[in-house]
């Protein structure tokens, strides 16, 4: 069968699913959740594993995905994954598997998730301080996180990811202690820009720590080479460290002040089985409503190829008249 692909009417191609498991989470960061949580999806209108399964193949055999990262809300709280892994595993073109998570729970899992058919891992962590790390997350789980990043190492997910989000007057001095300590463990650190996709629209523009400050703060310490690998659709711009030999350590996604939408080759498929094009897109096509539907597997594709068509040029949140999107990053999965 020759895949449909996932094009737009700018001539990209989506080739990489996000697929969030959850909207739940059991942090409360501050750029992503209110302290006190949110009005979770009820559980009916969550896909089933059997639907994620199933949209996930229909993805990979019929839409031309090969890259598949599960996400949420935290990945790791659905019962269901390791199975979620297991059978996207075991789909012709195998796709690659990876999750992006809080590492809370890793230490037990990622040993079961490698043995499921996990490729690679991305840990999100924000500071090196425990005390702050509470402050941000209202949760006292720092030190899960570091076990959960040196369980991904030793199941063999390495080169593990690193994602830290900075913070005006929380943590915007850690740029470099976190690189070191990401070059100490041999992680490879991403910072991503502060993304106006908090629960609690608090984010602005003018207290977001961005690109240009990251990386004049890390020049402070470190000598960052130009990595010389094309970048392709990859949303970070990545850095070599002077002194540290191998792959690419350092980036960082500037989703806000350098946008790379014209490169962009996501889809995502939220935990209700919405299809969006793109983190910002203000309309969403309802996949759930086929599958309960006993829609076919071709009629499917066609919906989600017909919702890719419509992908936006660019995020626009540079336009006077953006508009943050009605769901917040944990619900669509970031
Ligand atoms: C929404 S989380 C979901 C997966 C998992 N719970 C985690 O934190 O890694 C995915 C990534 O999005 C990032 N994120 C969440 N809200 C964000 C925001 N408003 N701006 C930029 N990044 C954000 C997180 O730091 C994390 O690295
Ligand atoms: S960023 Fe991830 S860990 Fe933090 S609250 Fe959002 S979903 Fe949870």
């Amino acid at each position: 069968m020759t895949p449909l692909r996932l094009t737009d009417r700018y001539g990209r191609v989506a080739t990489d699913l996000r697929v969030s498991l959850t909207d739940r989470c059991n942090l409360r960061c501050a750029y992503c959740m209110p302290a006190e949580g949110l009005a979770w999806l009820p559980k009916p209108q969550l896909l089933t594993d059997d639907e994620i399964s199933r949209l996930v193949r229909i993805a990979v055999e019929r839409l031309g995905v090969t890259e598949i990262r599960f996400t949420g809300g935290e990945p790791l709280i659905r019962p269901g994954l390791r199975d979620l892994v297991a059978s996207a595993a075991a789909l012709q073109p195998r796709p690659s598997l990876s999750l992006t998570t809080n590492g809370i729970g890793l230490d037990r899992l990622a040993q079961p998730l490698v043995d499921a058919g996990l490729d690679r891992v991305n840990v999100s962590l924000d500071t090196l301080s425990a005390e702050r790390f509470a402050r941000l997350t209202h949760r006292d789980r720092h030190a899960d996180v570091l076990l959960g990043l040196a369980a991904a190492v030793e199941a063999g997910l390495g080169p593990v990811k690193m994602n830290s989000v900075l913070l005006r007057g929380i943590n915007d001095d850690e740029a470099a202690p976190l690189l070191r300590f990401a070059l100490d463990h041999g992680y490879q650190l991403r910072f991503i820009e502060q993304m106006p996709l908090d629960a609690g629209h608090t984010w602005s523009r003018e207290r977001m720590v961005t690109a240009e400050e990251i990386l004049a703060a890390l020049e402070a310490e470190f000598t960052l080479l130009p990595d010389p690998a094309e970048r392709g659709g990859a949303p970070a711009q990545t850095w070599l460290v002077a002194g540290y030999p191998g792959p690419p350590r350092v980036g960082v996604i500037a989703s806000v002040t350098r946008p790379f939408c014209a490169a962009c080759d996501r889809t995502r498929l939220t935990a209700d089985g919405q299809v969006r094009s793109c983190l910002f897109s203000q309309d969403e096509t309802d996949l759930r409503a086929l599958l309960r539907d006993n829609a076919t597997d071709t009629q499917i594709a066609d919906a989600w190829a017909l919702a890719m068509f419509g992908k936006p040029a660019g995020h626009g949140i540079d336009d006077p008249a953006f508009l943050q999107p009605a769901r917040p990053m944990s619900a669509i999965g970031g």
